[in-house]
């Protein structure tokens, strides 16, 4: 849903201020900053709504302003593969921005959020007035890049159990809060979320989880994962 023009105005305001902290508009005046954020188009996303499909042939650029969209690959089955997630400031949509190309994944909303899309021509306008861009756009791309490489070496080196609880690890360092057990406490999540951004079968993952249990290596309990703090010496 694109929003209307006062909540407009707020989201130009709220899109400038983001672009401003973005490493890849650092380098715009503000002057040219406040033109670049009125030219976004804003718009709402309900939690689990598509913002674009694999495939398509669009080639806008989008930021996330509020909330979260995953990019994910999807088999005829359903069976969804989460490549990244990216939360409020990052950008998505470079790859077809950049080649012309198919969009690469599909996009879903991971919570209720907000986007703004620029049109590919008024982003090539920007490169041109500042060709910096450009090269910031290369080192996220590259940075996305070597992101890409770690879960490819996931895939092909670490079994189930090692691939869950890396994730595991990697979302309770970043976003865990230890209680007085020592444990990490992150919020829950399902056995299909935990299976899409592993790239395991939803039952693999709840034998898995079983067996951890019995370890005591994690525990369910009630919105809550908790993940031991022997979990790192145990892969
Ligand atoms: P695009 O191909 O235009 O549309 C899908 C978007 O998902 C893509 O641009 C990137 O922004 C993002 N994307 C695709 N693959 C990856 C990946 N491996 N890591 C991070 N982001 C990705």
């Amino acid at each position: 849903m694109e929003l209307n023009s006062s909540a407009g105005k707020d989201k130009s305001a709220l899109i400038e201020r983001l672009l401003k902290e973005l490493p890849v508009f650092k380098s715009l005046s503000d002057k040219y900053l406040s033109q670049l954020a009125r030219d976004f188009i804003v718009f709402q996303v309900k939690k689990g709504e598509t913002v674009f499909y694999q495939s398509d042939s669009s080639t806008d650029l989008y930021i996330v302003l509020e909330g979260a969209v995953r990019a994910s690959l999807l088999n005829r089955e359903g069976q969804e593969l989460v490549l990244a997630t990216f939360d409020k400031g990052d950008f998505f949509g470079e790859m077809s921005l950049l080649d012309g190309k198919p969009r690469s994944a599909t996009m879903i909303a991971a919570e209720d959020s907000v986007l703004g899309m620029l049109k590919r021509e008024r982003f090539l306008s920007a490169v041109k007035n500042d060709p910096m861009i450009a090269i910031d756009l290369l080192s996220a791309v590259v940075q996305r890049l070597r992101m890409a490489d770690g879960m490819i070496e996931s895939l092909a080196f670490l079994d189930v159990s090692q691939r869950l609880m890396k994730l595991l690890l990697q979302i309770a360092k970043a976003e865990g809060e230890k209680d007085k057990s020592g444990f990490f406490r992150i919020k829950k999540l399902t056995h299909k979320e935990l299976a899409a951004r592993t790239g395991a079968s939803r039952e693999a993952i709840s034998k898995v989880i079983k067996v951890l249990a019995f370890r005591d290596v994690v525990r369910e309990e009630g919105n809550c994962l908790l993940i031991s703090p022997d979990a790192e010496s145990g892969m």
